[in-house]
């Protein structure tokens, strides 16, 4: 089946806002993570059946230097400081691709900054 996607802009953000400033977003904008550690954006994922899901985050990193975070998914580690890596300027998107394991039904999966830089720009997350 083709991904889903998941807007960051229609997420529980804390600790970052919804922006619009830099083209080549999908939806309606993105999020901009604060510059502190802990900032998150939270998804609530839906799967039809349990078991590996591809999760494609769609993000952009106009500085560089990595803006690493955490992925939890239902409050367990999936990915420890995976990789956002500079992207040349904040209008160039790139993918980081992550496989987690879903439940059947409803899912929560969290992006969380564990840098004193934030978290990139993250735009969506596409999950199969
Ligand atoms: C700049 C940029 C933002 C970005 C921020 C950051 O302010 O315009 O889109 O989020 O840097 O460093 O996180």
């Amino acid at each position: 089946p083709a991904p889903t996607e998941y807007q960051a802009e229609n997420a529980t953000i804390s600790q970052g806002v919804v922006e619009s400033n830099h083209a080549g977003f999908t939806g309606t904008g993105f999020v901009n993570y604060d510059n502190v550690v802990g900032s998150y954006v939270e998804f609530a994922v839906t799967a039809a059946q349990a078991g590996n899901a591809t999760v494609v985050l769609r993000f952009a990193n106009g500085t560089t230097a990595n803006r690493p975070m955490d992925i939890t998914v239902n409050g367990v580690l999936v990915s420890d400081e995976l990789a956002f890596p500079a992207t040349g300027a904040w209008t160039t998107w790139s993918t980081a691709t992550v496989t987690v394991p879903l439940n059947a039904g409803a899912n929560v999966i969290r992006t969380t900054s564990t840098t004193a830089g934030g978290g990139p720009n993250l735009d969506r997350i596409s999950v199969a």
